[in-house]
C-alpha cells in the first residue's frame, strides 16, 4: 500500500540522522557556552520528532514550549494571515533565548509570524531551526539559521510531515507519487 504512495525517498532514516547531529553540533557551539538560556519551540503537529529527536543531541539543559498555528485560506495555497491555535506564557521571556524548530519552512509565513510574536513578548532572542527548507516557495524574506536540507517544490510527507493527516510515523522523508494525490482531492 504505501509503495504505490512513495514516488522515491527523498530523505532517508540515516541522512536525517546526519543532519540532526550537524545542527545539534552547530546549536551546541551557539548555546552550550557562557549565559544562554535555551527555550525550544516546537512548531506542532509536524516538527514533534524532528523537535525530540534534535533535543536529544543537545549537550546542556534546555527548556521546551510547544505552539500550534494554522494558516487562514484554502487548500496549499496559504494566504499569509496566521491564527494562533496553542500558544504558551511564562514570566521570563526577557531572560530567554528560543529556537523555534519547524519541519519544514515554505512561504516563510509561520516562522515570520512566530519570530514576531515571540519578540513581542520581550524575548531576549529568537532564532529558528528547520529540518527542510523549500527556498523556491519563499513568499516573504525569510532565512531560518539553522537547515537540515533544502528541497525541491515537490509534495513530501514522513517524519512529521502529514499526508492528509497521516504517516507522521515514517521514519523518513519521502516524495508522494502524483497519481495518489489525484485521486484524492
Ligand atoms: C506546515 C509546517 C510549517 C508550515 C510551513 O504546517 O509544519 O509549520 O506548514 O509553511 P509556511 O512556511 O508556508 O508557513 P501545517 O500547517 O501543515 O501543520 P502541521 O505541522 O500540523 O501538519
Amino acid at each position: 500500500m504505501l509503495n504505490n504512495i512513495i514516488e522515491k525517498v527523498l530523505v532517508t532514516e540515516e541522512e536525517i540522522a546526519e543532519i540532526i547531529d550537524r545542527l545539534a553540533a552547530e546549536i551546541n557551539a551557539d548555546y552550550g557556552s557562557g549565559d544562554k538560556n535555551l527555550v525550544v519551540v516546537s512548531v506542532l503537529k509536524g516538527a514533534m520528532p524532528f523537535t525530540t529527536d534534535l533535543m536529544k543531541k543537545l549537550d546542556f539543559v534546555s527548556e521546551l514550549e510547544c505552539v500550534r498555528v494554522s494558516s487562514y485560506g484554502s487548500g496549499t495555497e496559504s494566504s499569509g494571515k496566521i491564527r494562533m491555535l496553542l500558544d504558551f506564557d511564562r514570566e521570563d521571556f526577557s531572560e530567554c533565548d528560543f529556537l523555534v524548530v519547524e519541519d519544514i519552512v515554505d512561504s516563510g509565513n509561520t516562522l515570520t509570524y512566530l519570530v514576531d510574536h515571540l519578540k513581542k513578548k520581550g524575548a531576549r532572542s529568537v532564532k529558528t531551526c528547520t529540518l527542510l527548507d523549500k527556498p523556491s516557495r519563499r513568499k516573504v524574506d525569510f532565512d531560518p539559521e539553522y537547515v537540515g536540507k533544502e528541497i525541491p517544490d515537490e509534495f513530501v510527507f514522513g517524519y512529521g510531515l502529514d499526508l492528509f493527516e497521516k504517516y507522521r510515523d515514517l521514519p523518513f522523508v519521502a516524495v508522494v507519487n502524483p497519481e495518489y494525490i489525484k485521486d484524492h482531492v
